[in-house]
């Protein structure tokens, strides 16, 4: 074979890279060496094959529907990777909320128009609300209707490994915001304003805070910065003003939280069910309480052999699911 060891590596740096252009570029080096050494049958299966792949992506639409970026070096440490392919559909939300993150969607995609005129389109949101209403799946439904990486930053985990090197590690990551284009989930971001609250080092904490307020004004519109908090009474009023866009998240209302347990249990036959009967039990759980409970339901009637979640299962399920949120 007319690859060397050279040729392979450029082609896994630009896979790394995403470098579509340059991995094909690569390839066809190997194809010409190849013909000039004799193996034409191989040259030319080689740039069949190139030429394929190419006329496949333009169809497309460019890139491949996954990038494969993979964060480097310290940054990896830093960042989780995932390529979310769910969408705002697959989630329960109330109409308000679902127009703001369509809009989000819409200035995103309508980027290059927006800014011929000078506008910049949405691309910082604060989600705000209490645990398991969908605000780390929102930011995955985000880079899964944009087709961009996600990756998630939890901050409490940064602030206390790094302690006094924590604004030069978010430093990093606000590099990575500029550099690739990708959603940026700022997790438990509380973490900046709590700390302060508890009366930890003062100082620090507002150097903290302060670096990410200053990375967040230079963040480029190309990449969204979503960040994530339970506490909105936490957080300083001077960090809301930086958000182009505050989300609120509230419990499910009865019809949602029907529609969260409907949505999971798609697959089975819940055709005994009263729904009105399950709403009162269904009341006080968030959303990520009720896809846990229609699981559990959903698990108990698949292994007594049976694909029929009746109203008992399902309520006994809830009931369980309200022990354990009280306990
Ligand atoms: N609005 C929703 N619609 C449908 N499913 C939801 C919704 N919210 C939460 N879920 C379910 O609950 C799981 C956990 O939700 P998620 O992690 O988004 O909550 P969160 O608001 O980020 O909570 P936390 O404040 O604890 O980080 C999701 O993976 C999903 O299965
Ligand atoms: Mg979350």
């Amino acid at each position: 074979m007319a690859a060397n060891a050279d040729h392979l590596k450029a082609l896994v740096r630009a896979h790394a890279s995403a470098d579509d252009d340059l991995f094909y570029s690569v390839a066809l080096q190997v194809a010409a060496k190849s013909a000039r050494q004799g193996q034409g049958k191989f040259a030319v299966e080689l740039r069949e094959l190139v030429e394929a792949a190419r006329t496949k992506q333009s169809r497309t639409g460019g890139r491949a529907a996954t990038p494969v970026v993979q964060p480097r070096g310290e940054l990896s440490s830093l960042l989780t990777a995932g390529y979310p392919d769910i969408q705002l559909d697959d989630m329960t939300l109330d109409s308000e909320l679902r127009a703001s993150l369509d809009r989000v969607l819409h200035e995103q995609r309508q980027r290059a128009r927006l800014e011929r005129f000078g506008f910049t389109p949405v691309h910082r949101i604060l989600l705000s609300g209490p645990p398991g209403t969908g605000k780390s799946m929102t930011a995955a439904a985000l880079a899964g209707e944009l087709k961009l990486p996600l990756f998630t930053i939890r901050l409490d985990g940064l602030i206390s490994r790094f302690m006094g090197e924590t604004a030069a590690k978010l430093r990093l990551v606000f590099d990575a915001v500029a550099q690739t284009r990708a959603v940026y989930l700022f997790d438990e971001f509380d973490a900046l304003g709590a700390e302060r609250a508890a009366g930890n080092d003062v100082g620090e904490a507002r150097r903290i805070l302060n670096s990410f307020l200053l990375f967040l004004d230079e963040a480029p519109s190309e990449s969204l910065v979503v960040a994530g908090t339970n506490h909105h009474q936490l957080l300083d009023r001077a960090l809301f003003r930086r958000f182009d866009m505050i989300a609120t998240y509230g419990p499910p209302t009865a019809e949602e939280a029907v529609q969260v347990i409907q949505r999971r249990l798609a697959g089975m036959d819940t055709g005994t069910v009263r729904w009105d009967a399950v709403t009162d039990s269904a009341c006080g759980l968030s959303h990520a309480e009720l896809v846990k409970a229609a699981e559990a339901a959903a698990k108990r009637a698949i292994l007594t052999d049976r694909d029929v979640v009746d109203e008992q299962l399902l309520l006994a399920a809830l009931a369980e699911r309200h022990a354990s949120h009280h306990a």
